[in-house]
């Protein structure tokens, strides 16, 4: 347990954030399938990416350096099979893009996980794999364990009834040691990393609007920088947004437009935010700066929510500081996140004080209001945990935070980092 204060003096800080979490896993995971060495610089070491690490390893991928600067991966000519199950611990990126790699290894692949990942919904992966024609086994209703058999198996057209980039990545990993091309339709666009990653790696791929289509071959590995992470810059960004008198500069973050939603609805909602592109390579990343804070009530859904699905959560705080009703829906994937983050996100800003009123599928949220001091729970829950500590900055009294160390799932130094940044205040 920690216990966190309110931040009374102005910020003027510069931030640099860990490797983006979702592209230091495909940086990972595509090790196992491309040829020649796979290169990451600045990338995440924290317990999720350690996971696909744990799973290429299993697979028989060479781990030639792991220096907090510099990850070099090679795979065998022949991935080998996994002689034990697979541990992708609190990782649903892990286990379903795992299950995508696993259907074009011969053999079987065991994929297991915490207990929070063994509630997660994978029928959602595995029904499609099956109609690929690769044999795959789960407890009842589709929970992890998964077994995985895989070998030749078809393509396919596939329309999915959620935007997740997990599932249309799966697929395309699948897809590309199948027989033949695989199609896979969203319902709305989501995070485009994999698609980007397999044409930048000689990958055959064609997008057409929320259609991207795969033909099956080989891809060749590169070396890459990963930009920060926007998820977790989100989080100063946030802390900048709540409250008058503090500019955050978020050095050297990812901008693919597909994870900037947050920032994008910031500005809606009264917040400055800058940008400077510095480059775009591999994608577009740069610095962004956020000041001002926000007082504009918003209504956020549709098409917008798979933008910004982890900071999601981070709209309900920032609603408890701007006038008026501000309403989520369409987020009911939060639902079956590492947590039932619509659930969690109302039990900690309720405990300090906001009026925010469940739906089955976000929130309204009614402010201004004041926060104060309360004991909360991340509920294992990486997210949470940031999100809690974020509030305690405008919170009267003291902040209770208990489950603090869930932050090592993607952000490790998120605590240190923010210490400092409290301490160093003018
Ligand atoms: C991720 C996709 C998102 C996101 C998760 C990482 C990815 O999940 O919530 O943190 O790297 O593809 P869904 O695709 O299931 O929405």
């Amino acid at each position: 347990m920690v216990e966190l204060t309110a931040w009374t003096r102005p910020i003027e800080a510069r931030i640099a954030v860990p490797g983006d979490k979702s592209l230091t896993h495909r940086g990972i995971l595509f090790s196992a399938i491309a040829e020649g060495e796979m290169v990451l610089e600045h990338w995440l070491d924290a317990a999720d990416t350690r996971a696909s690490l744990a799973l290429v390893q299993a697979l028989g991928v060479e781990v030639r350096e792991a220096s907090p600067e510099r990850l070099a991966l090679v795979r065998p000519p022949r991935l080998r099979e996994a002689t034990a199950p697979v541990n992708c611990a609190n990782s649903g990126t892990t286990m379903r893009l795992g299950a995508g790699i696993a259907a074009g290894v011969d053999g079987l692949t065991i994929l297991t996980g915490d207990t929070s990942l063994s509630r997660r919904p994978m029928a959602r992966i595995i029904d499609p794999l099956r109609t690929m024609g690769v044999t795959v086994l789960s407890r009842q209703s589709g929970l992890a364990p998964l077994a995985i058999a895989g070998g030749q198996h078809r393509g396919g057209t596939f329309t999915l009834s959620v935007a997740s980039a997990q599932v249309k990545s799966s697929l395309l990993l699948a897809g590309l040691t199948a027989e033949e091309p695989v199609r896979v339709i969203e319902p709305a666009l989501s995070r485009d990393h994999t698609e980007r990653l397999i044409e930048a790696m000689g990958g055959r791929i064609e997008r057409q609007g929320l259609s991207v289509t795969l033909t099956p071959g080989r891809l060749d590995a590169m070396a890459f920088r990963v930009p920060g992470d926007p998820s977790s810059g989100a989080f100063w960004a946030a802390l900048a947004a709540i409250s008058e008198n503090r500019q955050i500069v978020v050095e050297s973050m990812l901008f693919n437009p597909t994870r900037t939603g947050f920032y994008r609805l910031l500005a809606q909602m009264g917040a400055v935010v800058q940008w400077e592109t510095v480059s775009d390579m591999p994608e577009p990343w740069g610095h962004v700066t956020v000041r001002g804070k926000v007082h504009h009530a918003v209504t956020v859904e549709g098409e917008d929510i798979p933008q910004m699905i982890d900071e999601v959560p981070l709209v309900a705080l920032l609603a408890t500081q701007c006038a008026g009703q501000t309403i989520v829906r369409g987020a009911e994937e939060l639902r079956v996140k590492e947590s039932d983050r619509i659930r969690v996100t109302g039990e900690i800003l309720r405990a300090m004080g906001a009026q925010v009123e469940e739906l089955p599928d976000g929130w309204i949220v009614e402010g201004p209001t004041r926060l104060h001091g309360a004991e909360v729970d991340a509920q294992g829950d990486h997210r949470m945990a940031m999100l809690a500590a974020v509030a305690a900055t405008i919170a009267d009294g003291v902040v209770r935070l208990r489950g603090e160390d869930a932050v090592s799932i993607s952000y490790p130094e998120f605590f240190g980092q923010y210490g400092a940044m409290r301490d160093n205040s003018t």
